[in-house]
C-alpha cells in the first residue's frame, strides 16, 4: 500500500469509535439478548424499547454490516458471533465500556486543567455502575482463575487474605480447589452487600468470611499465610500502595507469603500498551492512580520488608490477560524487623 494511503488508513482506525459505541449500545439495551433465537422487526424494537422504527432500522443496518446480525426480509436476527458471545449475559465484559463513555469526553479539560475525580470510579461513586464492573470482573476472574490454580503455592496455605477480592472470584476458586483453605475477604463497605451475595449465590459463605474495611485508613486483620491482592494497586497512588504493602507484610504469619497481581509496566512506562492505555482510562477514574513499573512496585515490596521476591508470571494465556503475577516471601528476619 503506498505511504499516504496507509498513513490515512492509520489515522481513521485509530481515531474510529463509532463502531465501539455501536456496540457497546447494543449490549448496554441487552439488544442481542432479548432478540434471541428469533427475528424481530424494527416496528418489535419500537414496542419494546420505544422509539422509531427508522432509527432501529438505520441502528440494525449498522450491526448487519458489522457482522453482528443478519437482515432477512424486514427482520432482524443475530448472527453467529454475537449469538454465541453477546447474548444471554455474554456482554457483561463490556457494560462498563458504556458507563465510561460520558466520562471519556472529559479528558480533554482532565488534562487542560489537572483535575481528577475526588472519589474512586466507579466502586465508592456509582453502586449500580460498580455492580456492572464487578460482575464484569467476576467474568474475567472465572477464566483466570482455572489457570492461575495451578501457578500458585497454595497447597500449604491454612488461610488467606484476599483484599480489594471483588465479588470474591478468586477467594471462591481457592477454596474450592484447596478445601483446607479458609479465605477472609477485604472489601471497601461501599460494595459489601453485593460481595456477600456473591459469595453467598456460590454456596462458600462459610469459607470466605468477609470484612467490610477501607484498607488505606482501617486496620487489616493478621495471621495469614498467604495475602493476595489482584488489580487493587493501579486504582491508588504510590503513598497509600506503600502503606498498603507495609500493612499486608504485618498481615502475614512469618514465612508467609503475598501474592500480587497487576499490569506491570516497563520502566519507561510506555509499554506494553494496554497498560498505557488503561493509565489514562484510571486518570479519568481515580484521584490517583496508574499501571506501575515492575520496578516501581518492586522497590515498595523491599521497603515493606520483603526480602525473596519472585516473579513476574502470567496469571493465565488468555489474549485479553496481560496481568502478571509477584510473589514476595515473608522471611524471619522480614518479622523482626516491623
Ligand atoms: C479492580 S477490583 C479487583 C477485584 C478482584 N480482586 C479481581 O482481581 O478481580 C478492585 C477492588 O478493590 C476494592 N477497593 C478499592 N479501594 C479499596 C479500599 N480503599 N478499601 C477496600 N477495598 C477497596 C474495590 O471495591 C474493588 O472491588
Amino acid at each position: 500500500m503506498p505511504a499516504r494511503a496507509w498513513n490515512l488508513k492509520r489515522l481513521r482506525t485509530e481515531s474510529s469509535y463509532w463502531r465501539s459505541c455501536i456496540l457497546i449500545t447494543a449490549t448496554h439495551l441487552d439488544l442481542f439478548g432479548w432478540i434471541g433465537k428469533q427475528e424481530k422487526s424494527p416496528r418489535a424494537l419500537t414496542t419494546h424499547f420505544g422509539g422509531s422504527a427508522a432509527g432501529w432500522e438505520i441502528f440494525l443496518n449498522a450491526l448487519c454490516s458489522m457482522g453482528l446480525m443478519q437482515k432477512r426480509g424486514g427482520k432482524y436476527a443475530n448472527g453467529a458471533f454475537a449469538a454465541r458471545c453477546l447474548s444471554r449475559g455474554g456482554a457483561t465484559s463490556l457494560l462498563p465500556a458504556f458507563d465510561a463513555w460520558n466520562i471519556w469526553g472529559g479528558l480533554a479539560s482532565a488534562l487542560t486543567l489537572g483535575k481528577r475525580p475526588a472519589m474512586q470510579r466507579p466502586f465508592v461513586s456509582d453502586r449500580r455502575k460498580a455492580e456492572r464492573l464487578l460482575h464484569s470482573l467476576d467474568v474475567d476472574a472465572r477464566k483466570i482463575a482455572t489457570y492461575l490454580i495451578e501457578k500458585l503455592p497454595l497447597s500449604r496455605s491454612r488461610t488467606l487474605l484476599d483484599v480489594g477480592g471483588g465479588l470474591g472470584t478468586f477467594s471462591v476458586a481457592f477454596c474450592r480447589h484447596y478445601p483446607n483453605l479458609r479465605a477472609t475477604l477485604v472489601e471497601h463497605p461501599h460494595v459489601l452487600p453485593l460481595v456477600r451475595r456473591a459469595v453467598a449465590d456460590a454456596g462458600m459463605a462459610k469459607k470466605v468470611q468477609i470484612v467490610g474495611a477501607d484498607f488505606s485508613r482501617d486496620a487489616l486483620p493478621q495471621g495469614f499465610d498467604t495475602v493476595f491482592v489482584s488489580n487493587v494497586l493501579h486504582a491508588h497512588g504510590v503513598a497509600v500502595n506503600r502503606s498498603l504493602l507495609r500493612k499486608l507484610q504485618r498481615c502475614l504469619n512469618p514465612h508467609g507469603q503475598l501474592i500480587v497481581r497487576d499490569v506491570f509496566m516497563n520502566r519507561q512506562r510506555t509499554a506494553p500498551e494496554w497498560s498505557t492505555l488503561f493509565s489514562v482510562l484510571l486518570l479519568l477514574h481515580t484521584p490517583q492512580g496508574r499501571c506501575y513499573a515492575l520496578d516501581e512496585i518492586h522497590a515498595w515490596l523491599r521497603q515493606a520488608g520483603f526480602s525473596r521476591i519472585r516473579g513476574p508470571f502470567r496469571s493465565s494465556p488468555l489474549p485479553f490477560d496481560p496481568d502478571s503475577i509477584l510473589i514476595a516471601t515473608k522471611t524471619a528476619r522480614d518479622n523482626q524487623s516491623n
